[in-house]
């Protein structure tokens, strides 16, 4: 085991890239918000993902949440080199041109601002443009009882919603 489960579980997500039609989906769980203003999100990318290839030469990518784990491991288990993914999952262009799957609860669109290459990954930082929740979302976020988000636990193993909500005693 590694080091990284150390931060999991971890929210997952499915990055959409490129424009159709040569655009792509994968799963992505090492993604968080950078700045909030300006309002920024971070995704690291393995340099090996044809993610990687049109993310340099689109500069955008979307970040959705999909309940839907057994699509999450398909996105993230299969290469774009093996089959055209978007013909799998059904999907509609984002306001940035960049693709969402069709059932996302919810997503951001972002527009590449930076990136630090480190090794064998790229972290890409983006401009949030664009962002929508369609159902389940208010003060407190997620509606948890209503929005099943996905956390990894590791590799094809995931922890659903309802979890045990508590909340901290004010300081
Ligand atoms: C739940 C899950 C989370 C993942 N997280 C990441 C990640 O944060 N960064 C990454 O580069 N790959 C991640 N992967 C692996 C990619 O999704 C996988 O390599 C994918 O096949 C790349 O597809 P592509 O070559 O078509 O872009 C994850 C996979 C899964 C199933």
């Amino acid at each position: 085991v590694s080091w990284y489960y150390l931060f999991y579980p971890r929210p997952a997500f499915v990055i959409g890239s490129g424009e159709p039609p040569e655009a792509n989906f994968m799963a992505a769980s090492w993604v968080t918000p950078v700045s909030t203003e300006p309002p920024t999100l971070g995704v690291a990318v393995d340099k090996e993902s044809c993610t990687h290839k049109l993310i340099e030469k689109y500069g955008k990518f979307t970040a959705s949440v999909v309940e839907n784990v057994d699509l999450l491991w398909y996105v993230g288990s299969r290469s774009c080199e093996e089959e055209n993914k978007l013909e799998k999952v059904k999907w509609f262009k984002g306001k940035t041109g960049a693709p969402i799957p069709e059932e996302a609860v919810g997503w951001a669109e972002a527009e590449v601002l930076s990136k630090v290459e480190l090794g064998d990954v790229v972290f890409y930082i983006g401009k949030v443009v664009e962002w929508k929740a369609r159902r389940g979302f208010g003060k407190w976020g997620w509606d948890l009882k209503e929005v099943k988000v996905p956390l990894q636990k590791a590799g094809r193993l995931f922890l659903l919603p309802p979890c045990k909500e508590v909340w901290a005693r004010k300081a």
